[in-house]
């Protein structure tokens, strides 16, 4: 097992099924044209691999799949089929679920029972401004459907200063009704959002703020959630729960056992580091020759990963998924 000096190890692995999405979100992609597929993207079956390898190399335990928009990817049913059957403790999704209401069935078949489904707003105004592509009342369906297959959903959401501040309460209330865990992730100083002269300031809403804005409605203390959790959770006594993930407020790095693995085979061991670490070629060979080289990446990987605070990085969330 790989180690860190603060203990860090990698448990949780996200890959980023393909780079494409069919939103364009103001804070993801500045210049607002839609993201199609990298050219050089990894197959399904060398994904499969990749993570059977990650599992033996690093420990892996659980997976998310992300992306870009995981749904949009004809890989998608290839890469359930293939993990479903390597023995993780879970396997779940972050979509911004345009196209739930489609590929539910594919999802309950490969055996996800977690969701997550970013949605900044429930004003479809707001929503065609923020995300540039979609429907809301789409997103919404999809939702439902979901729950109603009884898919456990954590919503996402960006609060953004002078975009979706006042979506914050309905959106609350929305998920409380339901029985989803609302997320709210403060903006992370990502791609052009780390480059001089950025509206991240502007934009930024804190922790603090949120929770006085929350507790003008609603009473609330803080609950339980796993070591190496990114959220801090709150319960509405009667009502049900949310979270913040205070990436700035309350910095999580000590704690951080993710590990990516973007679609077009580089690992990264940190969002906030522009160091990454090609594996697409070992993919391809056998687990004898794989292994120990997986291992030495593994260990610089583990290496990039901040001390305490995520300080921004160039990478891009559009290409790693969150
Ligand atoms: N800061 C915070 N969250 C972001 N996301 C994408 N870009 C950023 C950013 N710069 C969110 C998406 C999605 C999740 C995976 O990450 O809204 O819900």
């Amino acid at each position: 097992m790989i180690v860190d000096r603060q203990g860090r190890r990698f448990r949780n692995l996200r890959i980023s099924l393909t780079a494409a999405c069919n939103y364009a979100c103001t804070y993801c992609v500045p210049d607002g044209k839609r993201l199609v597929a990298a050219q050089d993207e990894l197959s399904a079956e060398a994904m499969v691999r990749g993570v059977a390898y990650l599992i033996e190399a690093a420990g892996i335990e659980r997976l998310r799949i992300t992306g870009g928009e995981p749904l949009v990817s004809p890989k998608l049913d290839m890469l359930l089929r293939g993990v479903s059957q390597l023995g993780l403790a879970d396997i779940s999704l972050t979509t911004n679920g345009q196209l739930l209401v489609r590929k539910l069935p594919l999802l309950l078949e490969s055996g996800i029972r977690r969701l997550n489904v970013s949605l900044d707003t429930l004003d479809a105004d707001a929503f065609r401004t923020i995300a540039r592509g979609g429907d809301l009342a789409t997103v919404l369906a999809g939702m439902e459907e979901a729950r109603a297959a009884g898919v456990s959903i954590k919503v996402n959401m960006v609060p953004l200063r002078g975009q979706n501040l006042d979506q914050v309460l309905p959106l609350l209330d929305y998920c409380l009704e339901r029985g989803f865990e609302l997320r709210f992730i403060e903006l992370m100083r990502m791609g052009h959002l780390a480059r001089p002269g950025n509206s991240f300031v502007q934009q930024f809403v804190g922790m603090p703020e949120l929770l006085a804005m929350i507790g003008e409605r609603h009473a609330f203390a803080q609950a339980d959630a796993p070591l190496d959790a990114t959220a801090l959770r709150y319960q509405i006594p009667g009502l049900g729960f949310f979270g913040v993930i205070a990436n700035e407020s309350v910095p999580f790095c000590r704690t951080c056992s993710r590990l990516r693995l973007s679609s077009t085979g580089w690992l990264h061991g940190c969002l906030s580091s522009s160091n990454r670490h090609y594996v697409g070629d070992l993919l391809d060979k056998p687990r004898h020759e794989a292994l120990p080289a997986l291992q030495g990446l593994l260990v610089k990987a583990l290496g990039d990963k901040q001390e305490i605070a995520f300080s921004g990085g160039v990478t891009v969330m559009k290409i790693i998924g969150g």
